[in-house]
C-alpha cells in the first residue's frame, strides 16, 4: 500500500504550528481514510490489509491492544468499542509493560499494535515477543514501511499522512476510527446485526463533518484554555467509554503545557481524590450523552459543591441543571464512537493553554516524536 502525498503536506502552510495544522487537516485525512473502506452492502469496514478470512476473524476469542504513549490511550478507546460491538474480551496494555512481563501469549487472541511511528522500540519489541510465542499480531500503523508495519501480521494502514508535532492527533484520531472498523469487522462475523453494522457504518461517514464543527469551535475553546493554563493542576474525569478520553486529555495537557493533569474515573472520585477538589484545581468532566449521563452530572455536581471550577465536554440537549462553569458542546456520534470526537475539543484545549503560556508547542521539552532507544 502506498499514499499519495503532496509537497505541500510536509509545510506548515498558513498556520502558526504544525499541531495546529494537522488538528485542522482530521476532516480531511479522516475521509479520505475511510473511502473505500465502509462496506455498505454487508454493513461492515473492509480491513484488507489484515488478511484475516471472516472464519479467521471469528475465530479469536479476546483482543489485545499494544501500543505506548497516547496510542496506549487510543488503543482503550479502541478496545471499548470491540467489546461493545463485537462481544469480544478485550483490554489494552502499556507496550512499554508488557514486554517486560512475561505475558501470556494465547493462539486465539488476536494482538494488535497501535503507532503513529511504527518504529517505538517498546511496541516494536512487543510485537517481536508475541510472534516468538506464536501469536498473531496485526499494526494499526500511520508510517507506511515502518519497522512495526513491516513486522506485523498484517494490518491496517491509517493514512493520515506525516505529522510533525510530537504532540499527535491526527494520527491519533485515525487509530479511533481504525479501531471502529476493526471493531464493526470483528462484530460482523459475530453478533452485530445488519441493523446496528449500519448504524455504526452510516455513523462514521459523519464523523469528518462533526470533527469540522468542533474546529469551528476553536475561538470558544482557546478562551477556556486561557483560564484554565494559569492552574497549576486539573484534573480529567470521565467513566467507561470516556475514561480514555480523559486520559488521552491529561497526556496531551502535560505534554504540551507542562502543567499537572490527572487522568481520573468519575466513579471513583468519591473513593479519595474528592478531597484535592478546592477553587485551585479546575476538572475537566467528560460527560456524554449515553446510558451514564445522570451519573456523570452528579459527579459534576458533586465538584461544583465544592468550588471546583469545571469545564464540562458534553452533546447537545444535555440538560446539567444549575451547574456552574464552562462548557464546550461536541456533536453527538452513536455512543459506541462518541470517544472519537469527545477526544477532538482536548487537542485544542492543550494547544491553547500551551500556546498562552508560551511553549514551544511542536517540540515540547524532554519529549521526541518517537523513542527509539529503550
Ligand atoms: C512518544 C511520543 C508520544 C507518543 C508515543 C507513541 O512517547 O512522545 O506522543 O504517543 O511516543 O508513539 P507512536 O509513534 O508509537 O504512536
Amino acid at each position: 500500500e502506498t499514499i499519495e502525498m503532496s509537497a505541500d503536506e510536509l509545510e506548515i502552510g498558513g498556520h502558526q504550528h504544525f499541531m495546529h495544522k494537522e488538528m485542522h487537516e482530521q476532516p480531511e485525512t479522516v475521509r479520505r481514510m475511510l473511502t473505500g473502506r465502509l462496506d455498505d452492502r454487508f454493513a461492515t469496514a473492509r480491513l484488507d490489509g489484515l488478511e484475516l478470512e471472516p472464519r479467521d476473524l471469528r475465530a479469536f476469542r479476546r483482543v489485545k491492544i499494544l501500543g505506548c504513549g497516547s496510542a496506549y490511550y487510543v488503543g482503550e478507546m479502541g478496545a471499548s468499542m470491540i467489546e461493545d460491538l463485537a462481544r469480544i474480551p478485550a483490554d489494552a496494555e502499556a507496550a512499554s509493560e508488557f514486554r517486560y512481563r512475561n505475558p501470556i501469549i494465547e493462539p486465539d487472541t488476536l494482538y494488535v499494535a497501535v503507532s503513529q511511528s511504527g518504529e517505538t522500540a517498546d511496541t516494536l519489541f512487543a510485537v517481536r515477543e508475541i510472534q516468538r510465542k506464536g501469536g498473531r499480531v496485526v499494526g494499526l500503523v500511520n508510517v507506511v514501511g515502518s519497522s512495526i508495519a513491516r513486522e506485523c501480521d498484517g494490518g491496517v494502514y491509517l493514512h493520515a499522512g506525516p505529522e510533525v508535532a510530537v504532540a499527535s492527533t491526527k494520527a491519533l484520531t485515525h487509530m479511533a476510527v481504525g479501531f471502529a472498523m476493526l471493531a464493526v469487522a470483528l462484530g460482523r462475523v459475530r453478533d452485530l446485526s445488519y441493523a446496528d453494522g449500519t448504524r455504526i457504518i452510516n455513523a462514521l461517514k459523519e464523523i469528518p463533518d462533526q470533527i469540522s464543527a468542533i474546529l469551528d469551535q476553536e475561538g470558544a475553546i482557546a478562551d477556556v484554555a486561557k483560564k484554565i493554563a494559569a492552574a497549576p493542576s486539573l484534573f480529567f474525569i470521565g467513566r467507561v467509554r470516556g475514561f480514555p478520553v480523559a486520559r488521552e486529555g491529561a497526556q496531551k495537557f502535560k505534554e504540551i503545557s507542562y502543567r499537572h493533569a490527572e487522568a481520573y474515573q468519575a466513579s471513583e472520585l468519591k473513593h479519595g481524590p474528592l478531597a484535592l477538589i478546592s477553587e485551585e484545581l479546575p476538572t475537566v468532566a467528560i460527560v456524554p450523552r449515553d446510558d451514564l449521563l445522570q451519573r456523570n452530572i452528579g459527579a459534576a455536581h458533586e465538584i461544583a459543591a465544592r468550588r471546583g471550577p469545571l469545564l464540562v465536554v458534553t452533546h447537545e440537549d444535555v440538560d446539567l441543571g444549575d451547574l456552574e462553569g464552562e462548557r464546550i458542546v461536541v456533536p453527538k456520534s452513536e455512543d459506541e464512537l462518541d470517544a472519537i470526537l469527545l477526544t477532538i475539543p482536548l487537542q485544542l484545549l492543550a494547544y491553547h493553554a500551551a500556546l498562552t503560556l508560551g511553549h514551544d508547542i511542536d517540540r515540547p521539552r524532554n519529549l521526541a516524536k518517537s523513542v527509539t532507544v529503550e
